[in-house]
């Protein structure tokens, strides 16, 4: 079957995209609202994108009424966001964050998240992530459906000291960080299953 952009609805298109590019790794974004309220809130449009420097990438729905949601709104106001990774302790409290709250609503009171204080950005990190990226806003751009995409650079970087196996060259242990992943609608992943495979020489 084929599916033509112009043809299809943006929620088919959506289905499309969230059943097909899985799993997808989940950015639990923490900004700074007016009033220094913390927002935090998952987003899976989301991946690393190069490393010279080390920027991620963040793809934004608007919501339902088509305005923009509170995190790209903030990064582009302050410029500065924390990208804190998911582990699986933190599922049910990153889906909390998902809900639909108000610009003055902080979810990190309504899902009971501790934060800790970031060393080169205002906004903190969320202090039960494995690995937190402290990120400046690098680029962004609207996108005509009312979203967004947004760069950011990594600035620092927070890594759980018991998932580092090796200082140099570093190496994290995958199974500690015990990440989980997006696939379509209430799906999710874990990383257990594994296999190797080596490069050419
Ligand atoms: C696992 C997960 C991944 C999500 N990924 C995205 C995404 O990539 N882009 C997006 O716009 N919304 C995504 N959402 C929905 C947002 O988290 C949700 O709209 C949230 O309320 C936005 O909060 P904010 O207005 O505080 O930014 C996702 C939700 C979940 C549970």
């Amino acid at each position: 079957m084929r599916f033509a952009s112009s043809e299809i609805t943006s929620s088919t298109a959506y289905r499309l995209l969230t059943s097909t590019v899985v799993p997808r790794p989940i950015a639990f974004v923490t900004t700074l609202g007016k009033d220094g309220i913390v927002n935090a809130a998952p987003f899976s449009f989301f991946n690393a994108v190069g490393s010279s420097p080390p920027v991620l990438v963040l793809g934004f729905e608007p919501k339902v009424d088509n305005s923009v949601k509170d995190t790209p709104r903030n990064i582009i106001e302050t410029k500065e966001f924390v990208i804190n990774i998911v582990n699986e302790a933190l599922a049910v409290q990153m889906n909390i964050c998902a809900g639909n709250f108000t610009q003055d609503q902080s979810e990190i009171e309504i899902a009971n998240i501790n934060v800790t204080e970031s060393t080169e950005v205002k906004p903190p990190r969320i202090q039960a992530s494995p690995v937190s990226m402290e990120c400046k806003l690098f680029q962004h751009t609207a996108l005509e459906g009312g979203g967004c995409v947004i760069i950011g650079e990594v600035v620092q970087f927070h890594v759980q000291d018991d998932i580092i196996l090796q200082r140099d060259p570093l190496r994290i242990d995958v199974n500690k960080l015990n990440p989980i992943a997006r696939l379509a609608g209430p799906d999710y992943a874990r990383i257990t299953d594994q296999f190797q495979i080596q490069r050419p020489k």
